[in-house]
């Protein structure tokens, strides 16, 4: 299966960092952040990556991780010229993606799981699409997953009142129909479109697979999770 890391975006909630180089390269614990999503596909065993970017910092992406080639994996590099939003981001690997389904991860993402057998069971299963699920104590600041059983019945971005504690993650699995759902969408009330729309569609075509992870989970898109994802990094370094 090939990959994709979602590295574009603002990264407004990180002013001034964000002023002077792009969100993903800013350091986690002992590296750049990139470094965290390359990874854990890495370790899944997918060593075919696209990276999206903007073009603000895309020649320091290149600098950082050449062609992928001293990291035992192979990198393409596409530019988002704005950013639209993650599914608007998504979209632009469609080429990449061809007529085989792959994953997609978020890349201020630090999973500290091996979803190496999760994504190997996406390959060879038949959903059209799987999200993971942490359980957190600030649900309200993620898209957050309503489950049922064992189906995911709604995800509501950002909620103000979460109807439970499970956001969802920023790695999703996906086959090829998802460029056809993204040129469905609308973008949203912030301007932008949404991953979350992506994904219902899935629910409401009951086409839906989720895990629930059970290692440690964070973004590093806000001061906060920036400063946890560090502490994250270094408790698994040190185990
Ligand atoms: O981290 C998980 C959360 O990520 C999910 O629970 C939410 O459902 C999902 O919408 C997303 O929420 P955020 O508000 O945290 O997303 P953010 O705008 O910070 O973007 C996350 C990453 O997506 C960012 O690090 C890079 C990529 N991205 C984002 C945008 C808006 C792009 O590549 N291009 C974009 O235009």
């Amino acid at each position: 299966m090939r990959g994709v890391i979602l590295a574009g975006g603002a990264g407004t909630r990180l002013r001034p960092l964000t002023e002077i180089t792009n969100k993903h390269l800013l350091p986690v614990y002992d590296k750049p952040m990139i470094l965290y999503p390359l990874n854990t596909l890495l370790k899944a065993g997918i060593t075919d990556i696209l990276i999206v970017t903007g073009k603000e910092s895309a020649g320091d992406f290149m600098k950082l991780l050449g062609s992928g080639h001293d990291l035992g994996c192979r990198l393409t590099y596409r530019l988002q010229d704005e950013s639209g939003g993650i599914a608007q981001a998504l979209s632009l690997a469609e080429d990449f993606a061809g007529s085989s389904k792959f994953a997609v991860i978020l890349g201020d993402n630090i999973i500290d799981e091996d979803v190496g057998g999760a994504i190997r069971a996406f390959d060879a299963g038949k959903d059209e699409a799987v999200v993971f699920l942490k359980a957190v104590p600030d649900a309200n600041r993620f898209g957050v997953a309503e489950v049922s059983g064992e189906k995911i019945v709604s995800i509501i971005e950002k909620p103000a009142k979460p109807k439970s504690n499970y956001a969802v993650i920023g790695l999703y699995l996906y086959s090829p129909s998802v460029f056809s759902v993204i040129r469905s969408l609308k973008p949203s009330a912030r301007g932008e479109y949404e991953i979350t729309d992506v994904n219902n569609h899935y629910v409401k075509a009951d086409k839906l697979g989720f895990h629930l992870l059970k290692g440690d989970w964070t973004d590093a898109g806000t001061f906060e999770s920036l400063y946890r994802a560090s502490t994250i990094a270094r408790k698994s370094k040190q185990v």
